[in-house]
């Protein structure tokens, strides 16, 4: 039954499963601005929170939806009549570690349900919220990342590998159903996330938290190693809109990287965050943390969100010190002091 890929946000409705979070509260907003006849936010609030939604609660065209993806009716009575499905419901790599069973049930079987009760529900595109955890961590993750780079695991933490093991298994579960019924779908491939709504669980993010933290109370921040490490993050309203161009464009059966402008390294995050912050401490290098789960690549590395551009007209916007400085300004803010 394909149809034509191309899902206008105007006027239709549009269901986000794992809707209580980062990237589905900013998914939300730009739906909602653009039109959107209905966002459901559908969500068990394992990881979501009240705080991440708060800003939209009283939208009278918003609904939430306590669900659980590991329950086929209820995402089924969530799916009804929606034009567009947003997944993002996951585990990353923090909660894998401490509970990869129930990571894998919902990063692979939470998926695949998604996928049928789409099927059922006749939803016309799924977005499909992947990672650069497809490429793996650890020493051999350099260069140009392109959406043919292989998975690398070998040096990684094991939950890394699991976490991005069970995205690809994703990736594979929507090309699936665009094989076997049809289903229209867009992958993006999203890098690091930041910004406004910042939660604790995405170790790399973390990381810029943790900075800020010890910068306002008058403590060194640390860098591991010699601060020469890439990170490549994406601003959290960037995604919001790569997730809408992602159901308006007529892409399909696409697997994509959506990064920011450009990667730094530590050392240079650690400086823009003390500067941004006001200033504080010259950083303390620590070599490496015993016992906390760091991803860490061999080299420098360039997440290549060109591809992006080419399938659903999109390129990252807002560069690291300005997303910084939104991220800074909102945890400032009575809404992130309450967070
Ligand atoms: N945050 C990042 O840096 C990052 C980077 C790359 C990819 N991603 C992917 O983007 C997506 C969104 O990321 P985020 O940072 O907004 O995540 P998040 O942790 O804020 O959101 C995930 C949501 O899924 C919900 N959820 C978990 N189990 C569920 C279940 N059984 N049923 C229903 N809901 C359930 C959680 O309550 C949470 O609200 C995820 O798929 C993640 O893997 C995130």
């Amino acid at each position: 039954m394909p149809g034509n890929p191309a899902v206008p946000i105007a006027g239709n409705r549009f269901c986000i499963v794992g809707g209580a979070s980062l990237v589905g509260s900013a998914t939300a907003a730009e739906l909602l601005d653009h039109g959107a006849a209905e966002v459901v936010l559908f969500d068990n609030f394992a990881f979501g929170s009240d705080a991440a939604i708060a800003h939209l609660r009283d939208h009278p065209r918003l609904r939430l939806v306590r669900g659980d993806v590991m329950r086929m009716a209820d995402l089924l009575r969530a799916t009804e009549g929606m034009a567009g499905v947003l997944q993002l419901a996951a585990y990353m790599t923090l909660s894998m570690d401490r509970d990869p069973w129930s990571g894998l049930d919902v990063n692979i079987r939470g998926v695949q349900n998604a996928l049928e009760a789409c099927r059922a529900s006749k939803v016309a595109k799924v977005v499909f919220a992947s990672s650069n955890a497809t490429y793996g961590y650890g020493p051999g993750v350099a260069g140009e990342l392109v959406e043919s780079t292989p998975f690398h695991s070998q040096g990684a933490p094991p939950a890394a590998i699991l976490y991005g093991a069970t995205k690809i298994i994703g990736e594979q579960l929507c090309r699936d159903a665009h094989r076997k019924w049809g289903q229209d779908y867009v992958v993006l491939r999203y890098s690091t996330v930041y910004g406004e709504r910042q939660h604790y669980r995405a170790a790399n993010a973390l990381y810029i938290i943790e900075t800020l933290e010890k910068v306002r109370r008058g403590e060194s921040p640390e860098v591991f190693g010699d601060g020469s490490e890439t990170k490549h993050f994406v601003y959290v309203g960037d995604l919001a809109r790569a997730n809408r161009m992602a159901f308006e464009s007529a892409a399909t059966d696409v697997a994509v990287n959506t990064s920011g402008p450009a990667p730094m390294t530590t050392l240079q995050l650690v400086e823009m965050v003390t500067e941004l912050a006001g200033g504080g401490p010259a950083p303390r290098f620590v070599g490496n943390a015993p016992g906390k789960v760091r991803l860490t690549s061999g080299g420098a590395f360039r997440i290549a969100h060109e591809a992006a551009f080419a399938a659903i007209g999109w390129k990252p916007e807002v560069d690291m010190k300005e997303g910084l400085r939104r991220l800074i300004a909102w945890r400032d803010s009575n809404e992130g002091k309450a967070a």
